[in-house]
């Protein structure tokens, strides 16, 4: 039996080929009309045009004149918690803002609380949940930090629900370890930050629960110095960075991810001019979450200046209880457009091989090439630019990971 398949008829194959994109190249997203490709093992091994096609022993898959993205890849998530926070809504409707809610005890307080009360099976099962919500939007990769458990026993949970999720769903999923996502009331940052380092980092890194690490490095959350503190244990006990900045105010969070070489700084709503310079010349990746601005009544990160500058620019959802309930990518990729002022095939470069750069697997997957993994997404629609132009319904009709039908 041949365990080649060929797909054809597909109406536009969006390549993506040719790596990482910044500023113009980020509208040039490789489409092949009237196209097909051949998977053998998971791993594309042609792609052409269907007047070309030889068929030898492929098992053939007819995509009837439907459009074939690659696999979409979200570089930051909140996926295992505890509860939820609807109450909050009306208050934030209301005028109430972000910090005020969690200084009052709300906000992250109260999910680390359910997060904390939580069993193993809860988490993992309401985890499952938006993992299921996310492939049905063509996400094949999701990244998932920890930081609703705030001490040894809660992070360590979060982190082996996600190694747990591994061994049984379809798609990839990137691990964080991110302690210093809030600081319990009462508690002395430095403390904290030190029986993370002492008690549960070395945990993490000998069952080998998480691949980065991150933190809130924010205004009333943790400064720069308390971020380079956790961050440089992290980095020396061999995990890579991610760092959330500039998501209220800029308290010097470029810095600190320069100094640390980190892979990516996310959210970045108030990234100044020169900071984007200083992220251009270390080439750290800027992962954008517009979402999270729509939901929180914010501003959006400053993209057209991000893309003038050439900088490396993923987008993401933030899926979290708090500032961004969202686990639907079509939606978010519409919110990207009108906010941060996109095209559709830009908006296809930061959700694809732009975010694969974001958590250091371009080599691998964010393209349809011959010797990357087949992970790829079929829609209904005439094109992607009818995706966003059009509020329609989730137009996917199947989603493949590694060559299976996940969806
Ligand atoms: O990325 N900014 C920090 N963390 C999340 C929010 C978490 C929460 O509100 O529960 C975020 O927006
Ligand atoms: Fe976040």
């Amino acid at each position: 039996m041949s365990n080649k398949v060929v797909y054809i008829n597909i109406s536009k194959l969006y390549s993506l080929e040719g790596g990482v994109r910044v500023q113009q190249a980020l509208n040039e997203v490789g489409i092949y009309e009237d196209a097909y490709l051949k998977v053998a093992d998971g791993i594309i091994c042609e792609i052409g045009y269907m007047k070309d096609l030889k068929i030898t022993d492929e098992t053939v898959v007819d995509v009837k004149n439907q459009i074939m993205i690659p696999g979409l890849i979200d570089a930051h998530s909140h996926l295992v918690f505890g509860g939820n926070r609807v109450n909050e809504y009306a208050m934030k409707i209301q005028g109430a803002s972000y910090l005020e809610i969690y200084q009052a005890g709300g906000g992250i307080h109260s999910t680390v609380k359910a997060t904390r009360d939580a069993s193993f099976t809860e988490l993992y099962k309401k985890a499952e949940k938006a993992i299921q919500e996310f492939m049905s939007c063509g996400v094949t990769t999701l990244e998932a930090k920890s930081g609703y458990g705030l001490n040894y026993e809660t992070e360590l949970k979060q982190l082996r629900v996600v190694k747990e999720l591994q061994k049984n769903v379809p798609i990839e999923l990137v691990s964080t370890f991110m302690p210093a996502h809030a600081l319990e009331q009462g508690k002395e940052a430095y403390a904290y930050l030190g029986e993370m380092i002492k008690e549960v980092l070395p945990v993490v890194v000998k069952e080998d629960l998480a691949e980065y690490m991150d933190c809130f490095l924010e205004k009333g959350i943790f400064d720069a110095e308390q971020s380079m503190y956790i961050l440089q244990a992290g980095k020396e006990a061999g995990l890579k960075i991610k760092i959330h900045i500039d998501e209220m105010e800029d308290i010097g969070g470029t810095e600190v991810a320069c100094a640390l070489g980190a892979t990516s700084v996310e959210h970045c709503m108030v990234t100044n001019a020169k900071s984007m310079d200083q992220l251009k010349e270390n080439g750290i990746v800027t992962v954008i979450l517009p979402a999270t601005s729509f939901n929180l009544g914010k501003p959006y990160a400053n993209v057209p200046l991000m893309k003038e500058k050439g900088l490396m620019i993923a987008l993401s959802n933030d899926y979290n209880p708090g500032s961004c309930p969202c686990t639907d990518s079509l939606w978010m990729a519409r919110i990207a457009s009108r906010g941060c002022h996109l095209t559709p095939n830009e908006v296809l470069s930061m959700m694809t091989i732009n975010a694969a750069k974001a958590i250091d697997r371009e080599d691998r997957i964010g393209s349809l090439e011959v010797g990357k993994q087949a992970d790829f997404v079929i829609m209904n629609v005439d094109s992607f630019d009818e995706v966003i132009a059009h509020m329609m319904a989730n137009p996917i009709t199947a989603v493949y990971k590694k060559g299976i039908r996940i969806v």
